[in-house]
């Protein structure tokens, strides 16, 4: 019996055909758990004699099924590993790929190009108050300049601490927490979301704006020129761009001036930033000298303290520099206009 059954485990051919031999031989009914009882019913002499042949028996069928068992598994692995080979040189499938929005792509040039010339990005919040986004700049609660922001207005009973809650309408209020919380000098730029209740092909009711704040002892207007300058070379990529500063004004800054940045016409016409005698010329941003009353706001002396400011589109500056004619579709995600501007792939 035992040969017979060793002979059959080394033929088994997978691990079910193992599995039926050992139910067969060492199950319940198995043919060796059945001479196993026959034990009991025999005489101490023949138990001496049959009793270790049988436990013998058991003893080389388990180990012998346990060792075809394993043959069995190592090889079923063995042809698992060889079938489920890594291809290396399959091509990959990359599904839909992510990319920067072109306003988050100007955001970051503008921090790069601005650090080279010693600005840090400051930030402010967009839920602002009433009196850091007007009142410290200069513009009382009667002043004009309030209704023309086109303010969105939280409702009175959502004032903090007296004062009335709104989304700030520029980037200014961030100069006065700039100023408030350290000490000059100070360089900073501050690249961030605006709104202002206004809507048609080049205005949405939230836009991007970013500011820019120098405050040292001695600034003055040829320092605001030079910065602006600079900066505009390194966005447009080209250094044959001319500026024109236009007097104008601002109730937080004084003097005042409007930038605009000289443009030609390529051959088919289009306008193309750049040229050293420009066909035109396209504003780009609001500046000037930070207004002694709103240093003054801040707890700084304005005797010591002089300095520049700006605040420009980005969302513009984007246009510009990509040559897009209309401001809606930067938020509206639709994939088919990022990559016919090459922002999706
Ligand atoms: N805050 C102004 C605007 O939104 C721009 C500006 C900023 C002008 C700083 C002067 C100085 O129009």
């Amino acid at each position: 019996l035992q040969s017979g059954l060793l002979a059959e485990i080394a033929e088994a051919g997978d691990l079910g055909a193992v599995e039926a031999i050992r139910v067969k031989a060492l199950g319940k009914a198995g043919t060796v758990t059945g001479l196993l009882k026959t034990l009991g019913g025999m005489s101490p002499e023949e138990r001496q004699i049959a009793g270790p042949r049988i436990h013998g028996a058991r003893e080389a069928i388990t180990a012998a099924l346990a060792e075809r068992k394993g043959t069995l598994e190592t090889a079923a692995l063995d042809a698992r590993l060889a079938t489920e080979k890594l291809d290396m040189t399959l091509p990959v499938s990359t599904g839909a790929q992510g990319s920067v929005h072109p306003v988050s792509q100007v955001m970051d040039e503008l921090a790069e190009i601005f650090a080279d010339l010693g600005f840090a990005v400051a930030t402010g919040p967009e839920i602002e108050d009433d009196w850091h986004n007007f009142t410290a700049l200069n513009i009382p609660e009667t002043h004009p300049a309030r209704a023309m922001h086109d303010t969105f207005y939280f409702p009175d009973e959502q004032a903090r601490d007296g004062k009335k809650m709104l989304l700030r309408t520029h980037t200014s209020p961030v100069q006065i927490r700039t100023m408030m919380s350290q000490q000059p000098p100070i360089r900073i730029i501050a690249p961030g979301r605006t709104y202002r209740s206004d809507s048609d092909a080049t205005h949405t009711p939230m836009f991007h704006q970013v500011e820019g704040l120098v405050i040292d002892r001695g600034i003055h207007m040829g320092h605001l020129k030079w910065t602006l300058e600079t900066f505009v070379k390194a966005f447009f990529e080209r250094d044959d761009i001319v500026l024109r500063l236009r007097p104008s004004f601002f109730p937080f800054t004084e003097p005042s001036a409007e930038v605009d940045v000289g443009y030609t016409r390529d051959k088919d016409g289009r306008r193309i930033i750049g040229g050293a005698e420009p066909d035109g010329w396209m504003e780009i941003l609001g500046s000037g000298m930070v207004h002694p009353r709103v240093i003054a706001a801040c707890g700084l002396d304005p005797d010591e303290w002089q300095g520049f400011a700006f605040g420009c589109g980005i969302d513009r500056l984007a246009m510009l520099k990509y040559g897009m004619d209309d401001l809606r579709p930067f938020f509206d995600g639709d994939l088919r206009w990022l990559k016919h501007y090459g922002f999706a792939a």
